[in-house]
């Protein structure tokens, strides 16, 4: 540096400044908007620093102007790469960052997704189904009257299925409703025919808890109340419903039965697998002509069908589950299959 003059050390001095000051600058951002502002200062093409040293060469001495000249390029150069470097690292951060996390080897958390109970489930299936053979939704309060649950439905004062000790009584005169059937009562009171309605909801009985009872469970209850509905009408739907909620191959009995408000009356019972058991799905038959009566409707014009099933029973027959209790443990292993 002894041949070049003082203006020309004192440019290199310079140039050295610039060069240590640039990479330092560079190497040390955080945010786009700073490497904008760095560009700016060190590389813009009308004030930047570079620039500046780039115009200071015409100042020097002629002979010292190829020593400057080649070091003005080193540095201009190293500047230029220290100023891309820092873009890309900056860009790559920021797409790291903000859409995918830090590390993108790090194996996903597994979400729980709730969904919703298998007899809700069920039950919207069941709505949808008799909905397609033409039949409404009821609805019908769970605290009741002993009317609606009893008196309409031809089970008289002295019947022992009124008796305290099978019911959940609230006050003499209300309880618990023990039955969907009190739907039908309240859905004739309420119409003309004629009616063809479903109506589901929780029933409430002090049974013995055990693999197929539970002193809470759900019913559906059909009525259809036409003129000439006959018992042919009800076992037809009964067996196309079965049919197309539990499988083609679901075998459907029907056996003389008992009930107050139906004449004659039916129980209905479904083959629960291979080994030839059967179980009791519900309880179905003629709308008594008592009962028809009760409600206004003249059993000599119009007659109807009425049927009552167990939605646990047909859920558990439907996904092969032996017990009914797993319904109301709200164990998530349990919950989680359906
Ligand atoms: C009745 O409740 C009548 N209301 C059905 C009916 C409606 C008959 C309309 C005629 C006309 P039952 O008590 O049999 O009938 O009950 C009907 C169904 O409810 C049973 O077949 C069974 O599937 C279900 N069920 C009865 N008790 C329980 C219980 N404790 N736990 C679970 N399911 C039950």
């Amino acid at each position: 540096m002894s041949s070049t003059s003082n203006e020309t050390t004192a440019a290199l001095a310079e140039l050295d400044r610039l060069e240590s000051e640039g990479l330092t600058a560079f190497e040390t951002l955080a945010t786009i908007p700073d490497w904008e502002a760095a560009r700016v200062v060190f590389l813009g093409l009308k004030q930047g620093r570079l620039k500046v040293a780039q115009e200071a060469l015409k100042t020097l001495p002629g002979p010292d102007r190829k020593t400057y000249g080649q070091r003005f390029n080193a540095v201009k150069t190293a500047l230029e790469v220290a100023c891309e470097t820092a873009k890309t690292k900056l860009d790559q951060s920021v797409v790291k960052t903000a859409v995918i996390g830090e590390d993108l080897t790090v194996p996903g958390t597994a979400r729980g997704f709730g969904r919703r109970h298998p007899l809700t489930q069920t039950s919207e299936e069941l709505i949808d189904i008799f909905g397609r053979m033409g039949f409404e939704l009821a609805r019908g309060p769970e605290i009741e009257d002993t009317f609606h649950n009893f008196e309409a439905l031809n089970i008289p004062a002295d019947h022992p299925a009124r008796e305290p000790l099978d019911n959940f009584y609230l006050t003499p005169k209300t309880l618990l409703r023990s039955q969907t059937s009190t739907v039908q009562i309240r859905v004739m009171e309420a119409t003309k025919p004629p009616i063809r309605v479903v109506a589901l909801g929780r029933v409430y009985r002090p049974d013995a808890v055990d693999a197929t009872h539970s002193f809470m469970f759900h019913q559906i209850e059909g009525l259809y109340v036409d003129r000439g509905v006959t018992m042919a009408n009800l076992k037809s739907t009964l067996r196309q419903f079965a049919k197309s909620y539990l499988g083609q191959d679901v075998t459907v009995r029907f056996r003389p039965s008992f009930f107050p408000f139906t004449e004659p009356s039916v129980e209905v019972d479904m083959m629960w697998d291979s080994s030839g058991r059967w179980v009791e799905m519900g309880g179905a038959g003629m709308v008594d002509p008592n009962v028809l009566r009760a409600v206004g409707y003249d059993p000599d014009e119009v007659s109807g069908f009425a049927f009552g099933l167990g939605i646990e029973r047909l859920c558990m027959r439907r996904h092969g589950i032996d017990d009914i209790r797993p319904f109301y443990q709200n164990d998530v292993r349990f919950l989680s299959q359906f």
